[in-house]
């Protein structure tokens, strides 16, 4: 079991892993990433996630290596590292050259770098207890600036969200956009349960659309759920009869408290009776099936 990173091709420890601190990932956050994780030590919906990358990268015009070596790296280092299960960052660079802010400085020099870790998931006992999420104050920034549709290394305005959270004692947090609309968490998409409905922002508020998210919403349907992408107030949340967040790491994790920061003082707000609700669950037993359909037997 090892953390392993793979920088151009070289398999090497985390602390000889290094890029030239000219690298405009480094000094600019101008890079694409994707986190993946296996299952039974295969990457799960790697397709999903390359293609968003590719997304991500038309957008910024960033030029990736061609698939066929980015898979071949990633297998490379998920068997040389050798877990049972592996928690997998892509990230790839636009790369040096020359020092300046222009993209055309360094046209065609991208860098790709991974970082291959032991799977730390949470415990089933976070999905027993379930989440407090801040209604951080911080906003989501709009698509016509840095579109969260693109997952890109520029994460400063959910670390900022992400700290506003820590710092008033919560487990992670929901950013609204400018119009007080709820978008998504820090590092995954939230979806909520009101009378019977589940009901998760479009994609046109601006958020990141999760490999996970989708995966649900496909689940969700195919289990007679009705399903409705709409925009929402935070009141909505504390008003549901169950949140939820999906990611890849977290799968469908119940939020069963919210701290609104944004109002006069802190106002904690449970969501229901406080406890996680049946339709995550459910939905997350489905997910799994899914996952052991589609991934663990060959
Ligand atoms: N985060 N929204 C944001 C802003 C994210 O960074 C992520 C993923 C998601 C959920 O996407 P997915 O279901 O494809 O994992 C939503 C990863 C896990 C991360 O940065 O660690």
């Amino acid at each position: 079991m090892s953390v392993l990173c793979n920088v151009e091709g070289r398999l090497v420890p985390p602390d000889q892993a290094v890029v030239p601190v000219l690298d405009r990932g480094f000094l600019y956050g101008d890079s694409v990433y994707e986190v993946v994780r296996t299952y039974s030590g295969r990457p799960f919906e790697l397709d999903r996630h390359l293609a968003r990358m590719d997304k991500t990268a038309l957008r910024i015009d960033l030029t990736l290596p061609p698939r066929a070596v980015i898979v071949r790296e990633l297998q490379r280092t998920l068997e040389a590292a050798g877990n049972p299960e592996s928690y997998v960052r892509i990230v790839i660079t636009r790369g040096a050259g020359e020092f300046g802010l222009s993209p055309f400085l360094a046209r065609g020099q991208n860098r790709l770098v991974l970082i291959v870790r032991p799977l730390v998931a949470p415990p089933e006992e976070q999905y027993e207890r379930g989440l407090q999420m801040a209604i951080a104050r911080t906003r989501r920034n709009p698509p016509q600036a840095l579109d969260p549709a693109l997952k890109t290394g520029n994460y400063l305005n959910n670390i900022l969200a992400l700290r506003e959270a820590h710092e008033a004692g919560a487990d992670d947090a929901i950013l609204l956009d400018l119009a007080g609309r709820v978008t998504e968490g820090t590092t995954s998409n939230v979806f909520f349960v009101q009378r019977g409905v589940l009901v998760t922002p479009p994609l046109s508020l601006g958020l990141l659309e999760g490999v996970t998210r989708a995966l649900f919403i496909e689940i969700a349907r195919t289990q007679g759920l009705i399903l409705r992408e709409e925009p929402h107030g935070p009141e909505a949340l504390a008003a549901a009869d169950e949140v939820f967040m999906t990611s890849t790491l977290r799968e469908a994790m119940p939020v069963t408290s919210l701290v609104f920061l944004e109002s006069h003082g802190e106002q904690v707000r449970k969501v229901a009776d406080g406890r996680p609700g049946p339709v995550a669950k459910r939905l997350r037993a489905a997910f799994r099936e899914y996952v052991e359909r589609t991934h663990l037997r060959r």
